[in-house]
């Protein structure tokens, strides 16, 4: 796997968060948008954007490990990304099968359990017993977690939540009237997992497009012009420094 030095800009900004007593954001999660931008400005096939995505991927999940986050988060298919001409679909699936069997391997020995989110019945076979299998591996590792949202809509997730619950309700093995914020969140594919602190969304825009919609209630958001292709260290960094200047201005605020 080619991985290019660690940015001085990580170290400088984790060394600085840390004088200042600023936390790290426990669970980091990421909207990775802009690869068919970088690939058009460079007149290449947007395949290559999401290859370079893929890259980035990799760096930033190194990054992230360095700087003691816990928990990543990736939007890697949206379920509204269906809805994309076959062949980018294709492409997409391609990519995801090469990930899954290229890059499981090196994640484990980086000790990073993997788990996904999201409908995964959409995918062909060998995909879903590729995630398995990764789930498997994984499942002991502790230094990152990388959840990896896939065929992920947050409305779909909730309404999946709710049906469950109408369903235990009618069984009668759920009391409508002990329904808490807690036990739905157990009903969710988060279950387990801790809220996002920070979510990032790269290249310019400025939505959650159906990403962690009940997750989200509480996260800092930061929004960058970076393409996600561009993503690395040092962007992960000015984030987290992003992040830790407003809890700085929050735990100084009076009253
Ligand atoms: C948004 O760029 C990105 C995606 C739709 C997919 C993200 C996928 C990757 C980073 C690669 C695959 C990852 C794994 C883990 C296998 P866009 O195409 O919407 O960009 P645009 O808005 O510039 O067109």
């Amino acid at each position: 796997m080619a991985l290019g030095p660690t940015p001085t800009a990580l170290a400088e900004a984790v060394a600085t968060r840390d004088a200042a007593g600023g936390a790290v954001p426990a669970h980091v999660a990421i909207i990775m948008d802009g690869n068919g931008r970088w690939a058009v400005r460079r007149g290449l096939p947007r395949v290559a954007g999401h290859r370079a995505g893929v890259e980035a991927v990799r760096r930033t999940v190194r990054a992230a490990t360095s700087a003691g986050v816990s928990w990543l988060t990736i939007y890697a298919f949206s379920s509204e990304n269906w809805r994309r001409p076959l062949a980018e679909v294709l492409d997409l699936t391609g990519l995801l099968r090469h990930f899954l069997r290229a890059e499981i391997k090196e994640l484990h020995s980086q000790g990073v359990r993997v788990r996904f989110i999201g409908d995964r019945s959409r995918f062909d076979p060998d995909i879903q017993t590729e995630m398995a299998t990764s789930e498997a591996r994984t499942a002991g590792n502790t230094r990152l977690n990388l959840i990896i949202a896939l065929s992920y809509g947050g409305r779909a997730e909730i309404v999946a939540a709710a049906r469950a619950a109408a369903e235990a309700a009618l069984a009668g093995t759920l009391d409508p009237a002990e329904m808490t914020e807690e036990s739905f969140a157990r009903l969710l594919s988060t279950d387990g997992i801790p809220d996002p602190d920070l979510i990032i969304r790269t290249s310019g825009e400025q939505r959650l497009s159906n990403f962690l919609l009940w997750q989200s209630a509480y996260a800092e958001l930061v929004f960058t012009d970076v393409l996600w292709p561009d993503f690395g260290a040092r962007e992960l960094a000015d984030a987290i420094d992003c992040y830790t200047r407003r809890e700085r201005r929050f735990g100084a605020r009076p009253g």
